[in-house]
């Protein structure tokens, strides 16, 4: 993976325009290159402003399937459902057909029964045609980042972490909603643009140590995020990049 690309903007708000920008010319890109493109979303509140400015933006949805990187175990219409927070900063405001958007089912009896089925879906939508049962390679992968490093449901010192076969487990998070389903490390690396979008002083210790690389990278999962054929950007407020060591704002 080539270094990671570190931008760092005044504000949240700017930061989401710039990153919306680039995200739906990639769409665009990936669209014209192969008539199909796909974006993971990622989950949270940071990325509220970002989905509204992509729901703005000149992007052939009908081509585009939306998945996601990661949700809680909850109903799609709970406060706290990552699929919920989507519809009403995205989906809601653009066109695009119903089939394109392929939640996390979360109806099903156990997170792990959603993570097999999940992953069934990603073989049939964009699995490797090879037949060597690559990990599907997801245009855009957004991700967000938690205080204590974890990235998508994807938290410290989990096995989960460690997993290199399934492309999509169950996990359990520190705090509520516990039961998370989440793409695992093979399928984000295999991601050909893969943003992370972090704002907020609280972050700065992640950051500085997802950045540094850190003697045991379990401490701090976003640090394990390396795209092996793709490019990973981070996209930062001044707040949280503040006192991180930056090549160019
Ligand atoms: C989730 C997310 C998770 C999120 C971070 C940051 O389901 O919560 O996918 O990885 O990106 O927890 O969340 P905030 O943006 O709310 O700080």
């Amino acid at each position: 993976m080539s270094e990671p690309d570190v931008k760092v903007f005044a504000t949240l708000e700017e930061a989401s325009a710039a990153l919306g920008e680039r995200v739906a010319g990639q769409l665009r890109a990936a669209v014209a290159e192969r008539g199909q493109a796909s974006i993971a979303l990622s989950g949270g509140s940071t990325p509220r402003r970002l989905y509204e400015t992509l729901a703005g933006g000149e992007v052939p949805w009908e081509h585009v399937l939306v998945l996601w990187g990661d949700e809680r175990f909850v109903a799609h219409d709970s406060p706290a459902s990552n699929y919920r927070m989507a519809r009403e900063t995205l989906l809601d405001r653009i066109e695009i057909p119903p089939e394109k958007v392929r939640p996390i089912p979360t109806d099903l009896p156990r997170p792990k029964d959603a993570a097999a089925a999940y992953a069934a879906e990603l073989e049939v939508l964009c699995g490797d045609e090879s037949g060597r049962g690559e990990p599907p390679r997801i245009d855009v992968i957004l991700l967000g980042m938690g205080e204590d490093g974890h990235t998508a449901s994807l938290f410290p010192w989990r096995d989960e972490l460690l997993e290199n076969e399934l492309w999509v487990v169950a996990s359990r998070a520190p705090e509520e909603p516990y039961e998370r389903v989440t793409l695992t490390l093979p399928v984000i690396n295999s991601g050909r643009w893969v943003h992370f979008l972090v704002a907020g002083a609280t972050k700065r210790e992640a950051l500085r140590c997802a950045l540094d690389a850190p003697r045991d990278p379990q401490q701090c999962p976003a640090s394990m995020v390396e795209p092996r054929d793709g490019t990973l950007t981070w996209w930062l407020d001044a707040e949280v990049a503040e006192g991180v060591e930056v090549a160019a704002f």
